[in-house]
């Protein structure tokens, strides 16, 4: 009886925990998706309004594109979105980190 308790409270702290992973956004880089907007369109592995990131990261974009079809969107690029509107206001150096972090989800 007691024994199958601690079989069973390590699995399911390994499957939180693996769960956790793959829906966790670094607080910094959170704190940038939030403040620029990116979050009302973008989530990590779904689609939502735009695509997921984990769709923009199969896209290997480096960071000078990446910035660039931020401040200037290709829809072309999308087929079935909704254009996304153009952010030229977002800093570089934020987009940067942004797009260093979509790389790392690569599958
Ligand atoms: C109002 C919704 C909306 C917001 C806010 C938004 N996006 Fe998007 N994004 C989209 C949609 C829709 C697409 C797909 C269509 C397109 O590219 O025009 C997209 C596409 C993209 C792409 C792929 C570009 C390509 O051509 O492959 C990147 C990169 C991206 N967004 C980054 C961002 C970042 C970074 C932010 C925040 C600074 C942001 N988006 C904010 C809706 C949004």
């Amino acid at each position: 009886m007691i024994k199958k308790y601690f079989v069973a409270l390590p699995m399911f702290a390994i499957g939180y925990m693996a769960q956790a992973q793959t829906a966790a956004i670094p607080s910094d880089i959170s704190a940038l998706l939030t403040k620029h907007t990116c979050v009302t369109c973008h989530k990590v592995d779904k689609k939502a309004i735009g695509p997921a990131w984990s769709e923009v990261a199969s896209k290997k974009y480096s960071k000078k594109q990446f910035a660039a079809l931020v401040k200037t969107p290709v829809p072309a690029n999308w087929p079935g979105f909704m254009p996304m509107a153009p952010l030229p206001q977002v800093p570089v150096k934020d987009l940067n980190k942004i797009s260093d972090w979509v790389k790392t989800l690569v599958n």
